[in-house]
């Protein structure tokens, strides 16, 4: 498809901000809106064209914005409408949309319609969420666990039965066969339309729809069965999510991409493209590599570089006649990828610089999670407590009923938190780095007197400059935007290599994975480099991690 025809967030790179940890302008500790309109430069120089912002709705905030009270209004804590129109004014000037996150699966147990809900089981929202009465034995309908841990299922008291959540207790999965609460939602999305918003991410979509039937599943470890088996992608869930489209999407200039977490190949052209739903689906098999097996903390860490070009060629190869591919190594639910995609020991700024050539030399839209473009890193947190996760408080709980030992149990929680991703942004060596005066609501990572905006705008060989200079050279090469994919040196396990051709102009890319120098099949010493990460590149081998672009015909 030419460059031409597409379609502005196809050629453009989104940014997802995380608005709790990005700027704080109040001394509360927490970030909000006008911190976000003051950095929009920050984000023009990037080139950005779009900001995902994760909920900034009022909520409770037991698992950070993603329990909503009310679907139309801002949470006080960032700021107020005013704000947030300010925010599209202004991003609006510099060329950049504003893309809201819609949590329908559930809204929090604070929700006016949840509060109705669960006062009996004759109000007017009575029907609006999953409620279920006990066995005969009083035990929850099914044993299904919540993806946080623990029964999927909550006892009320008030109406003498449990409801359902996918999540948190505090997060009732919201009843999608009713029809009255998909109007509300829809109308909901619909008023973020008309305040001039860009586009949409879905949350966790693929649970809407649940099973005609409740079943006991066979129970591992815990003696409960997981909710993602027991009703992922259930039969029917694309005939609302038609409904939803066409009541909302269509007809909009706006981009929607859904957070789909197994959806198959096979299916993906039901889910995006012309026929689909979305534009757009979150894949998990890339960044979930190295859970291949199982339950998370079961995993020997071994997988293989192969394993990764694998994963990601095949959804590059599936999106490239329908539908298009957002490109991401991060996002506020993972680790900093120059942890998760690399030896403990590797050179975290090489290690960013070379990831970050795959991700904005890729076919796809990139996604970049706040930091990422100046190499953030993870955490590690003495002891559980310290973390604010509701995640990482489940997971570190079934380890020790599975057995593991606290230490073992802290190890994997440092290395999987998603803490690691959500501490304040670095932004200077000043206090708090520059993110807060007051006290922050998550510790900063202590390497924020080295990685922060501010000294790597003023390094030429900074993380940030990479990014940049990537940025700009994606935006001045339409093979970069709209170029077929190819995977290169296929079997190699220390190099990602690829071509981008269009109309017989073609770029490759070609990264080292490893600590060691690798050396490059001799076709690629006479290919012209036009970027490369390290300044004396050679043109025979790759040292420790260099990211290098050729042109070649
Ligand atoms: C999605 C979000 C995650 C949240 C969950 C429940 O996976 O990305 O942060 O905890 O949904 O809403």
């Amino acid at each position: 498809m030419a460059a031409e025809n597409l379609k502005w967030w196809q050629k453009t790179i989104i940014y997802q901000i995380y608005p709790k940890s990005f700027q704080d302008t109040t001394g509360s500790g927490t970030g909000d809106l006008n911190g976000i309109t003051d950095h929009l430069d920050y984000l023009k120089k990037l080139g950005v064209g779009a900001i995902w912002l994760t909920p900034i709705y009022p909520s409770p905030q037991v698992d950070n914005g993603y329990d909503i009270s009310d679907y139309t209004a801002i949470d006080p804590a960032y700021g107020t409408m005013k704000d947030f129109e300010n925010l599209v004014a202004e991003s609006k000037k510099r060329g950049i949309k504003i893309v809201m996150d819609l949590v329908y699966n559930h809204s929090s147990d604070k929700h006016k319609w949840f509060l109705e809900s669960k006062k009996n089981r004759t109000n007017s929202k009575a029907d609006w969420y999953i409620w279920r009465d006990a066995k005969s034995d009083g035990t929850p309908p099914t044993n299904w666990r919540g993806i946080f841990g623990g029964s999927a299922w909550t006892w009320c008291e008030e109406r003498q039965q449990y409801y359902l959540h996918t999540f948190a207790k505090e997060q009732p999965d919201l009843n999608w066969e009713n029809p009255e609460v998909r109007q509300a939602l829809y109308d909901a999305a619909n008023f973020w339309l008309d305040k001039g918003v860009g586009g949409f991410r879905i949350d966790a979509i693929v649970y809407i729809k649940k099973p005609a039937e409740f079943k006991d599943g066979k129970p591992d470890l815990d003696g409960l069965f997981s909710v993602h088996d027991a009703y992922a992608n259930t039969n029917g869930i694309l005939d609302f999510l038609h409904e939803f489209k066409e009541k909302v999407f269509v007809g909009h200039e706006i981009f929607t991409v859904g957070e789909a977490n197994s959806v198959k190949p096979e299916d993906l052209n039901k889910w995006v493209g012309n026929d689909g739903v979305f534009d757009m689906l979150f894949e998990f098999s890339h960044v979930n590599i190295m859970f291949a097996k199982g339950e998370a903390w079961h995993y020997p860490e071994n997988w293989k570089l192969t394993d990764l070009k694998r994963v990601l060629t095949e959804s590059q190869k599936a999106t490239a006649q329908n539908g298009w591919y957002p490109i991401y190594f991060e996002n506020h639910d993972k680790p900093r990828s120059v942890n998760n995609f690399f030896e403990e020991g590797a050179d975290k700024v090489k290690a960013a610089k070379a990831l970050g050539t795959i991700l904005l030399t890729m076919r796809g839209t990139p996604f970049i999670f706040e930091g990422q473009e100046l190499g953030c890193t993870n955490v590690a947190w003495d002891s559980i407590e310290k973390y604010n996760d509701i995640s990482s408080h489940g997971q570190y709980q079934l380890m020790l009923q599975e057995g593991l030992t606290v230490s073992q149990a802290m190890k994997f929680v440092q290395r999987f938190s998603r803490d690691n991703a959500r501490t304040p942004m670095q932004w200077n060596n000043k206090k708090n780095a520059g993110f807060s005066t007051g006290a922050p609501w998550l510790p900063v990572n202590e390497n924020y007197k080295t990685v922060n905006a501010e000294i790597e705008e003023k390094n030429a060989d900074s993380v940030l400059a990479w990014y940049r200079k990537l940025s700009k050279f994606r935006a001045d090469n339409k093979e970069l935007i709209s170029g077929d994919y190819e995977l290169l040196l296929a079997d190699s396990e220390e190099i990602f290599a690829f071509s981008r051709s269009l109309n017989g102009k073609t770029f490759i890319t070609a990264v080292n994975f490893t600590s060691q120098n690798v050396n490059l099949p001799p076709d690629f010493s006479n290919k012209k480099i036009v970027l490369d990460s390290e300044s004396d590149a050679d043109k025979n081998f790759l040292k420790p991690f260099e990211a290098r672009i050729y042109s070649a015909k």
